[in-house]
């Protein structure tokens, strides 16, 4: 059987206990869009709890937005994949260039992460893309095979894995690529996993461009920044999609 297509909204370090109110306004929108559609929201690690027990009942699921490799032990300010579950995640997030930019992530760090994450039943779902340097340079294919090969694992399935192709420099810019060179980078990562592995698209999808985003081959949801902090916003971008 095919998965649903998958509409998952990055919080990053957005939402207070007050936001509550917009994920339960996205849970009515996913509640409406049944089976067609996964909808998934990723909070941070403070609203995990919260809004898992917020929503429960309803057919969204919650995710985290990074664990540590390791399950426990001395790493002051982490949060190990076993944590994400038991604060009610189903998938997590691994691999966003904020992570990679900021927190100096490799590759070979972000496999150790999807390692933890699959062995506690959580999915990953690993973020890959060029720069715009790279892209200037036509290395955007170059970039992604080697992201693929070097931060998933053997081992990823339909199930336990979900890629999301963010070009970094689309990322809350207001810009984004062409139908073209997303039928491009999408072809390319379809021809490097395993199949049934579903890909989003990520970066600057808004509701006005979120069907033409999801006409486009190969591309099974979108992965959503700031368009997914609203109901009013994130709604109309699941709506598209099914
Ligand atoms: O994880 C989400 C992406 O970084 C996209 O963010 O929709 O705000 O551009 P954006």
């Amino acid at each position: 059987m095919t998965a649903p297509k998958l509409v998952a909204g990055n919080w990053k370090m957005n939402g207070r206990m007050v936001h509550l109110e917009e994920a339960l306004g996205i849970a009515t929108a996913s509640a409406a869009a049944g089976d067609e559609v996964d909808v998934l929201l990723c909070p941070p690690a403070t609203l995990l709890a919260p809004m898992a027990s917020a929503l429960t009942g309803s057919n969204t699921f919650v995710g985290g937005q990074d664990c540590h490799a390791n399950q426990s032990g001395a790493h002051t300010g982490e949060v190990s994949a076993a944590m994400l579950v038991d604060a009610g995640a189903s998938h997590v997030i691994l691999g966003h260039s904020e992570r990679r930019r900021d927190h100096h992530e490799g590759s070979a760090d972000i496999a150790a992460k999807v390692q933890a994450a699959w062995s506690e039943g959580l999915v990953a779902i690993l973020c890959i893309g060029e720069t715009e340097a790279e892209r200037d340079a036509g290395s955007t294919l170059t970039v992604l095979a080697e992201q693929l090969s070097a931060s998933l694992p053997e081992g990823a399935t339909p199930e336990n894995t979900v890629i999301a192709y963010e070009p970094v420099w689309a990322i809350g810019t207001g810009r984004t690529p062409s139908v073209a060179q997303i039928t491009e980078a999408h072809a390319a990562i379809r021809a490097h996993v395993p199949a049934g592995i579903r890909l989003l698209y990520g970066g600057s999808v808004t509701p006005q461009n979120a069907a033409a985003i999801f006409a486009t081959d190969n591309v099974d949801g979108a992965l959503v920044g700031g368009a997914s902090l609203k109901a009013e916003d994130f709604t109309p971008i699941i709506d598209a999609l099914k």
